[in-house]
């Protein structure tokens, strides 16, 4: 019988996760029958909803003691009895974080070769190209509605979502500012990403930077942290700004929700504010690679990419990233 290495939950998390929370072991593989294709990951992506599933509080989602920790991965067909699918085919889809999944051919997604790997790295259709980059394009083009000369301001922007979202809505003609923790994290924002200026939330002068780097309000602020940060943003709204509220990266390790944010400046600014969930935008998946398809083309899309290296290492960069250690999208190579 085959048999898979994968990346178990040991305990819930308490707080910030940590390495001993996980378990890797190996799980017997049932048969491939009719319909199932088994995929040999190569890349397993580490996303930030995921702490959320693991303390029960992502949209319904929970997880068992025991249970594979079901993230997405990028992976080749190794074998099917699925009729689209063929050895070799690079494929995409919720696999869990596992050297080998057999999962519903129906389930998976397979990479199209007009862009993997021709205009970019299969590790990108969990990145730019994959969730994260339909989530930035969503909130920037469907719910925000970016215009040339918007003034955008994107927190978590070194991020894969708030990297994109600010590279979209710089490709749209808007002045696009970010906030990020710490100097560095700030300079790749900009020399990487060519955002306009970065505003670091960790340094004590974050407000009166902040004030500075958008003296006339803003039209558009795309929201990844909540708490402290969303509160700060929201005090430089302009008139009927449009906020995007997309992520609370601030409390997800948080055993207990905390107040939230005054919103009086909501109200004075006559805002919108709206909520981004990216599974209504999946079957808008075709516009959104056409769209970074020509991006690509025009040499207008970058990506940083935090890489380690073997399953063993899974749980330890899962609490980098739960930790804000991580430059760019976490990935983990198999
Ligand atoms: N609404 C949706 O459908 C949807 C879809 C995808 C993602 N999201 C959300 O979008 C946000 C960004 O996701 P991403 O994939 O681009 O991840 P990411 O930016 O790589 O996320 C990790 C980063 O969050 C930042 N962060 C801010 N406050 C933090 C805190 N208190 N603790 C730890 N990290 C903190 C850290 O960067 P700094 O050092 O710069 O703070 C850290 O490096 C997340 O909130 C995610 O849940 C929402």
């Amino acid at each position: 019988m085959q048999s898979t290495r994968a990346v178990t939950l040991a305990k819930v998390p308490s707080g910030v996760p940590q390495p001993a929370d996980f378990a890797v072991q190996s799980l017997p593989l049932p048969e491939v029958t009719a319909g199932k294709v088994l995929c040999r990951a190569q890349f397993l992506s580490l996303d930030p909803y995921l702490r959320s599933v693991l303390s029960g509080r992502h949209l319904g989602h929970s997880l068992d003691v025991g249970a594979v920790i079901p993230g997405s991965a990028v992976s080749v067909v190794e074998r099917s009895a699925h009729d689209d699918f063929a050895v070799g085919d690079l494929v995409s889809g919720a696999l869990g974080w596992q050297t080998l999944a057999l999962v519903d051919g129906a389930s998976l997604r397979k990479l199209p070769s007009a862009i993997f790997p021709s205009l970019a790295p299969a590790s990108t259709a969990l990145g730019v190209l994959g969730m994260p980059g339909l989530t930035a394009w969503a909130g920037i083009t469907q719910l925000a509605k970016v215009t040339a000369g918007d003034t955008v301001l994107i927190s978590a922007a070194l991020g894969p979502v708030g990297s994109s979202a600010g590279q979209i809505a710089k490709a749209l003609g808007a002045r696009v500012i970010g906030i990020a923790g710490g100097a560095q994290k700030c300079a790749q924002v900009v020399s990487h990403f060519g955002f306009d200026a970065c505003v670091d939330y960790k340094s004590a002068d974050f407000l009166s930077a902040l004030k500075a780097a958008c003296p006339l309000g803003v039209n558009v602020y795309f929201d990844n942290v909540g708490g402290r940060v969303l509160e700060a943003a929201l005090a430089h709204l302009a008139l009927h700004a449009r906020v995007v509220l997309c992520g609370l990266i601030d409390q997800y390790n948080a055993d207990v929700r905390p107040a939230g944010p005054n919103l009086g400046p909501v109200i004075g600014a006559r805002a919108t504010m709206m909520g981004l969930v990216v599974y209504d935008f999946y079957p808008m998946q075709a516009a959104f690679l056409a769209y970074m398809q020509t991006l690509l083309q025009q040499h207008a899309l970058r990506w940083l990419e935090d890489v380690s290296h073997g399953l063993e290492s899974t749980p330890a960069a899962f609490c980098k990233l739960m930790s804000g250690g991580n430059f760019g999208k976490s990935l983990v190579q198999l």
